[in-house]
């Protein structure tokens, strides 16, 4: 795709600041074509002679005459007289011209100038029909249009860089609702649809002649409009829940203040649909924080009825259990307090190191480490992940270090450690935990249906995770896990929809 700002670069001899005019009068123009029911090209004199098109704007009123891209296309003069014309002649330019396979358009050309200078011209491209009467809302919009043109002849439009540009899909469009108002801010013409508007805020009188205030409409934006002779958007609440969103728009005439066009768009669905899905987040929030009360009770009634046990072997079971849970409450406890589908793994990490240092069995003290980091993970991927590591972490508290009491003691200070790491590259994970401790047994096998722990972190990895676990001795032992994670989850990620 071309922009306008490489076609200016590539073609023309135009400066920056140009540029930036240029690009102000396209950021506007989508109402100048859907006033003026006419296509709109932008051209400049090409370096090399003739004219490039720097830009086109299609109307969303009427039928195009111009279905095929145009921007970055080079025209000689033979081709598009009237724009060459009114660039020589310095004025606007009317007439017809040949588009080619005998079809024939209205073209009025208009002169773009910025501070006394010519910098394009805009040509306004209609097709030739015959014309039935036009009604009162087109002859109004057409005449808009007009006033507009001379406004850009002048050089008054654009309104300067920064003021008030019509970004964003929120924008009122014409087809929205348009007011016209005169040099006293008083209304000349209502649209249907802004008539509409203007019901649905209460107002149901007639609106000729009066000023907005008179109508009881918060009508702010306006005379500050008149005053500074820029543009200004406002919201307008009516309650218990109307809302429109009116954006004043001045007309100039020879400098000064001669009326304005105010664009009116109902928001009230838009808003209503905004508080919708706030309320949604919420209840996503209150899901996660049941979720996670609920895991804590089952972990609290595991707890009790550990207590209860006289056998050594079953206690240990439970306490296994309550803390498989509790590191799954964990990634919900995140959630709840943030809801999104996305965790930041980083902030549950601590928990699970922690819950791990309650679990230590060892005759000498083990400090456990956190390196790297796991960034934001999908709820699918965060919770098993944070079982596996509990899991993990777990082995090398409960069994790296539990031996050591039958060989001699090591020297002073001697103690036992675990290393977690955490590094996310290439579109996966790697979680390493290392420990300096006594390895793995004799015949260790990976996931023996006898050892739960691990037979539970081979599933998680391999069926839940789709991805793979080592566990090798050296010097201690070191378990290394790489799941994949999208790439897309490495960004946070906007409120959930659907
Ligand atoms: N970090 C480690 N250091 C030494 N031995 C380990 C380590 N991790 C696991 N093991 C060995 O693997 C066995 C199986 O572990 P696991 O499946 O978690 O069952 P459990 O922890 O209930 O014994 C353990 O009993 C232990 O012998
Ligand atoms: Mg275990």
């Amino acid at each position: 795709m071309t922009t306008p700002a490489e076609v200016v670069r590539e073609h023309t001899d135009l400066d920056g600041e140009d540029l930036t005019h240029l690009q102000g009068l396209m950021a506007w123009w989508g109402m100048l074509a859907d006033l003026s029911f006419a296509d709109l090209l932008l051209l400049a004199p090409d370096r090399e002679g003739g004219f490039v098109i720097l830009g086109q704007m299609r109307p969303s009123t009427t039928q195009t005459v111009h279905p095929q891209d145009l921007v970055g296309r080079v025209v000689e003069e033979a081709g598009m007289p009237l724009v060459a014309r009114a660039w020589r002649l310095r004025e606007m330019v009317e007439g017809e011209r040949e588009l080619g396979r005998g079809e024939r358009v209205r073209s009025e050309c208009i002169p773009v100038r910025r501070e006394g200078r010519l910098l394009a011209v805009l040509d306004r491209e209609s097709p030739l029909s015959v014309r039935r009467r036009p009604g009162e809302l087109e002859r109004t919009y057409v005449s808009l249009f007009g006033r507009f043109a001379r406004m850009v002849m002048e050089g008054a439009f654009p309104f300067p860089y920064g003021q008030d540009v019509p970004e964003g899909e929120e924008s009122p469009r014409v087809g929205d609702g348009v007011i016209v108002l005169d040099e006293g801010a008083r209304l000349v013409y209502a649209s249907p649809n802004a008539v509409n508007a203007f019901h649905r805020m209460g107002v149901t009188s007639n609106l000729a002649g009066l000023r907005l205030a008179e109508l009881g409409v918060d009508d702010s934006a306006v005379p500050t409009s008149f005053e500074t002779a820029r543009p200004v958007t406002v919201e307008i609440e009516r309650p218990p829940d109307v809302v429109v969103m009116l954006r004043c728009i001045p007309l100039l005439a020879g400098g000064r203040m001669d009326g304005a066009l105010v664009l009116l768009r109902d928001m009230t669905d838009l808003r209503r649909r905004d508080r919708l899905l706030l309320s949604k987040d919420a209840s996503i929030k209150e899901v996660h924080h049941r979720v996670k009360n609920n895991l804590q009770t089952i972990s609290s009634l595991l707890r009790l009825q550990a207590r209860r046990l006289t056998s050594e072997e079953g206690r240990d079971a439970l306490r296994e259990a309550e803390r498989r849970i509790q590191s799954m409450a964990a990634v919900h406890e995140i959630l709840s307090r943030d809801a999104r589908d996305q965790v930041p793994f980083d902030q549950i990490v601590p928990l699970l190191v922690r819950m791990a240092e309650d679990a230590v069995v060892a005759p000498c003290p083990v400090r456990v480490e956190v390196s790297g980091h796991a960034g934001e993970l999908v709820a699918e991927v965060a919770t098993p992940l944070a079982v596996v590591i509990t899991e993990l972490l777990q082995n090398a508290a409960q069994h790296a270090f539990a031996d050591l009491s039958e060989e001699p003691q090591g020297e002073e200070g001697e103690e036992g450690r675990v290393h977690l790491d955490l590094r996310r590259a290439g579109g996966r994970l790697t979680v390493r935990v290392q420990d300096n401790g006594q390895g793995l047994p004799e015949g260790f096998r990976l996931g023996q249906p006898a050892s739960l722990g691990l037979s539970i972190v081979k599933h998680l990895v391999a069926d839940q995770l789709g991805g793979t676990i080592t566990m090798s001795s050296g010097a201690g032992t070191l378990a290394e896990v790489s799941v994949p994670v999208p790439e897309g989850a490495a960004q946070p990620a906007g409120p959930p929809v659907g």
